[in-house]
């Protein structure tokens, strides 16, 4: 029998400090997410300088804890892997940082992986059947991005956004409708109890890429809706809530459209199905004249409920087999590090102690410059 193949690796691209142990890639050992987002919320959104110093903090806690769930020690181990791009650089720094001090004090290998690798990694790690190739669509707060997956290290994205991405659509109507940070989950749950088709908002598409993403028309329309729906009360047009909690009196079937009988919870609705019938027919027409049968999805949005029904009709309409992963594995963790890892290391890659945080880092480049032994 072969040996296992032991990886502590660490998360901390954004606002997640996070640490794990996993075996053969896909089985997780351990799962520890600090997560700063009660520091953040005071503030409507991340703050690079607190995110570094809250990394700082905890990433030894963090990645002992890592360690002792598995019930591990580093010597144990045959590799330490960490997310060192895309992100905040002062983010990335620190688990780069941590990665390399524990690679020399211990003698383990490195291996650098990127984050968005990671997020695609999550899901072998509950579906033990899905291996390359597959199409899948990554969302995040930072990313919505459509990619081949030609390998487990072979990436070719064929559409991405062009202005927003589909996490921070959701982030931004949150703070306008007053639902506060961070706004996906809020959304998702405020839009359960509304229509999606009490109002028609624009499906953005890219004139000429037909792949490709836009937000920012479907968020402009939603915030001039919002503002007409207020100005037709007599009230001021433009509203802005605490960044911090929303609105104290939330209120979901609040009407914002008396006349039309239209409530908040209608314009979340409405709003979300617009986002979900762009992401569904990009990524089933694009599966489709690549010829997958295999599709995916990957990053914190793709925890939304909405899209996963969508995404699951259509599959099912069509053929192809739907993956995602669990809640906890969309958001940020270290565990999909873990795993993108493993697949890293058994190809031969290795970093050398130079390895620096690279916060524009470029999947397709990622894909290229291997590190050298
Ligand atoms: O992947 P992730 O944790 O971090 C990045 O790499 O960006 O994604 C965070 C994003 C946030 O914009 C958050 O609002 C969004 O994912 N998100 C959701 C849901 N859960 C998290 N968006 C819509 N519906 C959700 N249920
Ligand atoms: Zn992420």
């Amino acid at each position: 029998m072969e040996k296992d193949t032991l990886i502590l690796s660490i998360e901390s691209s954004c606002d997640e400090t996070a640490a794990s142990v996993t075996k053969n890639g896909r089985e997780p050992l351990s799962n520890i997410i600090y997560s700063q987002i009660d520091l953040h919320t005071l503030y409507g959104g991340v703050v690079p300088e607190i995110a570094s110093r809250k990394h700082i903090e905890k990433i030894n806690r963090v990645g002992q804890a890592a360690l002792d769930e598995a019930s591990v020690g580093l010597s144990d181990l045959d590799a330490i892997a960490v997310t060192y791009g895309p992100g905040l650089v002062g983010a990335l720094l620190v688990g780069v940082a941590e990665a390399k001090a524990i690679s020399y004090a211990a003698g383990l290998p490195l291996v650098g992986v990127h984050h968005i690798a990671g997020h695609i990694a999550a899901n072998y790690v509950e579906h033990k059947d899905l291996e390359p190739p597959f199409m899948c669509l990554v969302v995040s707060g930072g990313h919505t991005h459509l990619v081949i997956v030609r390998d487990y290290d072979k990436f070719e994205i064929i559409g991405r956004t062009h202005d927003d991405a589909a996490g921070e659509a959701f982030d931004k109507i949150a703070r306008a409708v007053g639902l506060g940070y961070p706004g996906g989950p809020k959304v998702d749950k405020c839009a359960k109890e509304g229509r999606s088709d009490a109002v028609f908002f624009p499906r953005g598409h890219v004139a000429g890429s037909p792949y490709d993403f836009s937000f920012s028309g479907l968020k402009s329309a939603v915030l001039n809706y919002l503002n007409s729906c207020r100005m037709k009360q007599g009230l001021d047009g433009a509203v802005v809530y605490s960044a911090k909690t929303g609105r104290s009196d939330f209120d979901p079937h609040e009407m914002i459209d008396p006349e039309e009988g239209i409530t908040v919870a209608d314009v979340t609705a409405s709003f979300q199905a617009a986002v979900v019938d762009v992401l569904v027919s990009h990524t089933i027409e694009a599966a489709k004249e690549y010829g997958f049968d295999k599709v995916a999805m990957a990053g914190g949005v793709a925890s939304n409920s909405a899209l996963r029904a969508g995404m699951k009709e259509a599959c099912e309409k069509n053929g192809m087999k739907l993956y995602y992963p669990s809640p906890v594995l969309c958001t940020d963790n270290a565990v999909m590090i873990g795993c993108a890892a493993y697949y890293e290391y058994i190809s031969g890659t290795r970093h050398g102690l130079d390895l620096n945080a690279m916060p524009n880092l470029r999947l397709e480049d990622f894909a290229k410059i291997k590190g050298t032994t």
